[in-house]
């Protein structure tokens, strides 16, 4: 297995291209399935989770051409089941209920259960089918859904989901009559996927407000489109120039999607500036600590929430860092006490105490974005870190030490 290892204590400088969001790819690619015909997707990033879609929608009938730019022909879909092996490796499969559901009027998916951030559910996904008419039953560990057409109605969210929000409005495109997303999730992804989806012929209207409208269609058609740049990536770069006291400038992204990011950093001490096609990230002076709580968007980011913990071990001061959205989030945290820092943890809370250097050690990745922070830390660490199970840095992040070593990073992968 590879392992990725870090000799710290770089100053990162220099240029980087962020890739397509993993969380909006995802979507997208399966709304082809609402549809007969080929639809071409472009900037589809280079990640596992982008494989293993690819493999569901193949098993689903597809026919799947490409990389970056990805064709998917749905012609001849022919199975509606989405199996555990795939569903438990990626929880984004659940995200064929919706589509199937509407277009062949059934389908049976593996329920996900658990994984090393929570116990995430999808009871709002199937609860907001059943509104909509669908026929639903738990057998054996999957959902199994039937509607002859699904019927637009108001659904409310009890929670904000993500995936879910994204589910339902893809099925709601072909539902009969108006269906209304109430507590809809605002993320930058569900527009993309909304504008992907009114492209296709959809009427959607709301999207990224938290009432989502849509008016049922008879059918959709293939679309050209594309993904928007991966704010999660463009923020973990931001941080791994402040870790590192660098200059950093990230090239393709949104920086309007990561408001809540900047907004800390420059608390921090850094200086974050508008350029053209991105953000420069520099960090002149020591980080200050601040305080951050995970929220729904435009709240601060649980997919950032790791990392800027591993900027906060190494600022002055005591950052209280809360994670609202999963409820087991801290697995980064003994990994990080690992290198040396001072971290507590009461409840939904870390509380995260400066210390001048971390060190380097050997560290193990528990989930993506626990990586992601580890191995900044490992930028920043007095020494060498090992990063073992890399695995899950390969399903969010495009080889992230090919990226990191032109900056300066000393990064190597070993077999
Ligand atoms: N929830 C329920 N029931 C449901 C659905 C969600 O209780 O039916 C709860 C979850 O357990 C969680 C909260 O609602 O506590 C929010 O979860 P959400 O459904 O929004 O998460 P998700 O859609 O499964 C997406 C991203 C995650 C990201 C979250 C939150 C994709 C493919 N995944 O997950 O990304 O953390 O939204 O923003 O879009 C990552 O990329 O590393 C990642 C985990």
């Amino acid at each position: 297995m590879d392992k990725i290892i870090i000799v710290g204590g770089k100053k990162l400088h220099g240029d980087v291209r962020i890739s397509g969001a993993k969380n909006a790819a995802l979507p997208i690619m399966v709304s082809a399935l609402l549809t007969p015909g080929v639809s071409t997707f472009h900037n589809i990033p280079d990640l596992v989770d982008i494989k293993t879609i690819k493999k569901l929608l193949r098993n689903l009938g597809a026919k799947i051409e490409g990389d970056s730019t990805v064709k998917i022909n749905t012609e001849n879909i022919n199975n509606c089941e989405a199996p555990y092996e795939l569903v438990k490796t990626m929880r984004a499969s659940v995200l064929v209920l919706g589509p199937l559901v509407a277009r062949m009027g059934a389908a049976r998916v593996s329920l996900p259960g658990g994984c090393a951030i929570g116990a995430r559910p999808v009871n709002l996904h199937i609860k907001a089918l059943q509104d909509m008419g669908a026929e639903v039953e738990l057998k054996d560990g999957y959902v199994e859904a039937k509607a002859a057409r699904l019927k637009g109605t108001t659904i409310y969210f009890d929670i904000s989901t993500v995936t879910g929000t994204e589910n339902i409005m893809m099925a709601a495109c072909l539902a009969e009559g108006t269906t209304f997303l109430q507590n809809a999730a605002k993320e930058p992804e569900v527009v993309n996927l909304a504008d992907v989806l009114n492209s296709m012929g959809a009427k959607i209207t709301g999207a990224g407000t938290d009432i989502i409208t849509i008016d049922g269609v008879d059918q959709l058609h293939p679309v050209e489109a594309s993904v928007i740049p991966d704010r999660i990536e463009a923020g973990t770069f931001m941080i791994a120039a402040g870790i590192t006291g660098g200059d950093v400038r990230i090239l393709g992204c949104d920086p309007s999607h990561l408001d809540a990011l900047i907004l800390k950093l420059r608390d921090a001490g850094m200086e974050i500036t508008m350029i053209d096609g991105g953000v420069r990230a520099v960090a002149r002076k020591k980080i200050k600590s601040v305080d951050i709580k995970t929220l729904p968007y435009p709240g601060f980011p649980t997919d950032l929430q790791a990392q800027i913990m591993a900027l906060m071990t190494v600022a002055s001061g005591l950052s209280v860092i809360t994670e609202t959205i999963f409820e087991n989030r801290f697995m980064h945290v003994s990994e990080l006490m690992r290198m040396g820092a001072d971290i507590l943890i009461h409840g939904n809370s870390a509380m995260v105490k400066g210390i001048p250097k971390l060190k380097g050690a050997q560290v193990m990745a528990t989930d993506l974005r626990a990586s992601a922070s580890l191995i900044l830390a490992g930028l920043a660490a007095e020494g060498t870190t090992e990063l073992s199970r890399v695995y899950h840095i390969d399903r969010g992040y495009e080889r992230i030490e090919k990226k990191l070593s032109p900056l300066g990073a000393d990064i190597k992968r070993v077999s």
